[in-house]
């Protein structure tokens, strides 16, 4: 199409699928710099950011539940690889910014104190450095860490901030002898999923409409090649047995519908916040950005020799597809070996039953019910960046959520714009209990919406036209991060804990300003720093989230 800028074009499964390396231990230290990555063996190596000993994308990370962990950050970035992409213009932004990278590292998914959260405001600047401190509350789950720094997000992500971190426990210790009978080792592999545009020169481009003036936010860009563990198309020899991969949507912007090209089934084991309580067998799985599935996969069920690709066909979304978007269709490639490999029993690889963890607790009852907003005020398919907001507001105005501490509270999360936009909320771990679809028309013409600034999200009970349709087998357990679709409500059910239990005060204040002095040169955003407290909650979508679909939200003790 002509209005999109392309890939040239590459061959497929050139690279081996990378293995990314494993830091582990209490003290943890992580640097994010400049360096040069090749996407590709026909590509030239080109600009990249990357975390601790990559050029591109950061080493797995794992830690163990119950013991806390430190991790030392420093920013050692010089320049960025995406300077002349970025977008001055927008929230805190200023000209320094763009040759001085300002960065924040986020721990997704993590229980986390907040002045160790990496908010999009406590911004770890070249030369200095952080330490964030965790205190090992999550049970084992998949969690990933990115940067997180305001209006910077989609650009530092996509230059390579990104890495897994692998929560273990008794059950599931990444050991050969784990009781749940895990594949592990060689058999278990984190997959980074991400999209990009290729420049000839080897170099990524973070643009996809040409309408849109270089440095200027565009909405949502697309990919057309699709980039595992850091390398386009890439390919990987399997053993006949089971392998355990850990997936998470690293993407800035599109929701992908995964299956294997032989249609074959595997299992969902857990998602976001931990194991199922029971594995899910499916043949597809729809997944948002920042939304993480751990699935096996039965490669001895299939004839050695067989080549089976790990595929997409969601359709690009309305607004990218009216530009002209092409279907993404592909990942990484798998080639079946003669060998064995592993070899155990699925059905045993969940919670519950003997020697294995609890089962996820009942859904608990709601004492408190909430409705939020998830807008694009000047919608339509125009080309012009539309406003992206959450209740009508902007990431600076003042009337924030405010759940109080121990209050089990259901959102529901009414969708009012044209496509999907996945809500991610910092600290805690929710249900989701289901979608409706909702009368929008109605819903708006009844309830005027005002000027941005002015929240809006009126109760949205009587506008939903059919039942609530339960998520998918795959989202029934701890969640962070849910996808909800344009013209429904999304209901979950969110407990926000207890300083007690938390052994942090949620709501404790903390400064802008990290554990470094702050030069002249760089206090130019926020002056001298200011008193912050609270988390955020937003849209996952990179560009989203750096537009105005993030918000603070505080829980009150
Ligand atoms: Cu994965 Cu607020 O982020
Ligand atoms: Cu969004």
């Amino acid at each position: 199409s002509p209005l999109l800028f392309h890939s040239p074009p590459l061959q497929p499964f050139r690279d081996e699928l990378p293995r990314l390396p494993v830091l582990s231990g209490s003290a943890v230290e992580l640097d994010a710099h400049s360096g040069a990555h090749s996407f590709h063996a026909d590509l030239a190596p080109a600009p990249t950011f990357g975390y601790g000993e990559l050029d591109y994308l950061g080493p797995t990370i794992e830690s163990e539940q119950g013991q806390p962990w430190t991790l030392r950050y420093t920013n050692s970035t010089e320049g960025n690889p995406l300077a002349a992409d970025i977008d001055t213009s927008l929230h805190g932004m200023s000209e320094h910014d763009r040759h001085l990278t300002p960065t924040s590292l986020h721990l997704h998914g993590g229980i986390t104190p907040p002045d160790s959260d990496g908010h999009s405001e406590m911004l770890v600047r070249p030369g200095e450095s952080l330490t964030h401190s965790f205190p090992g509350l999550n049970d084992a789950a998949g969690l990933w860490y990115h940067d997180h720094a305001m209006s910077m997000t989609r650009i530092n992500v996509y230059a390579g901030l990104v890495g897994t971190n692998l929560v273990r426990d008794q059950f599931d210790s990444g050991l050969a002898d784990n009781s749940l009978g895990l594949p592990s080792g060689e058999f278990e592999i984190p997959l980074v999923l991400q999209e990009k545009i290729m420049n000839p020169d080897g170099s990524m481009s973070i643009r996809s409409n040409i309408t849109v003036p270089q440095g200027k936010w565009e909405g949502g860009g697309t990919g057309d090649v699709g980039v595992v563990n850091g390398k386009i198309w890439p390919t990987m020899e399997v053993a006949r047995g089971l392998y355990r991969f850990r997936i998470v949507n690293a993407g800035s912007y599109s929701v992908w519908n995964l299956f294997f090209s032989n249609r074959m089934k595997f299992w969902v084991i857990g998602n976001d916040g931990g194991l199922l309580d029971a594995p899910v067998q499916t043949d597809g799985i729809r997944l948002a950005p920042a939304e993480r599935v751990d699935v096996l996969v039965d490669f001895g069920a299939v004839e050695p020799g067989e080549v089976i690709e790990l595929r997409n066909d969601e359709p690009p979304p309305a607004q990218a597809a009216s530009l002209g978007a092409v279907p993404m269709p592909l990942f990484c490639q798998f080639r079946v070996a003669s060998a064995r490999g592993f070899a155990g029993e699925v059905m045993t690889m969940y919670r519950g039953g003997k020697g294995q963890p609890a089962l996820l607790p009942p859904m608990p009852t709601p004492t408190f019910t909430r409705t939020v907003t998830v807008n694009q005020p000047s919608a339509g398919l125009s080309l012009a960046p539309p406003m992206m907001t959450l209740n009508n507001l902007r990431y600076s105005d003042p009337d924030i959520e405010m759940p109080a501490q121990g209050v089990v509270e259901q959102w529901n999360i009414v969708n009012t714009t044209l496509e999907p936009h996945p809500i991610h909320l910092h600290l805690v771990h929710f249900r989701t209990l289901g979608r409706a679809p909702v009368d929008l028309a109605a819903y708006q013409r009844d309830n005027p919406r005002p000027g941005i600034g002015v929240k809006w999200a009126p109760d949205v009970e009587r506008y939903c036209t059919g039942p609530l349709v339960a998520p998918a087998p795959w989202e029934a357990g701890a969640k962070d991060t849910v996808n909800t679709y344009p013209g429904t409500v999304t209901r979950i059910l969110v407990r926000f804990p207890l300083a007690d239990e938390l052994g942090f005060d949620p709501d404790a204040t903390f400064s802008t300003i990290s554990n470094h002095h702050a030069s002249s040169q760089h206090a130019s955003r926020h002056g001298s720093g200011s008193e912050l407290r609270g988390y955020m909650w937003h849209c996952h979508m990179l560009d989203h989230e750096d537009h105005e679909m993030m918000l603070r939200y505080r829980v009150l003790g």
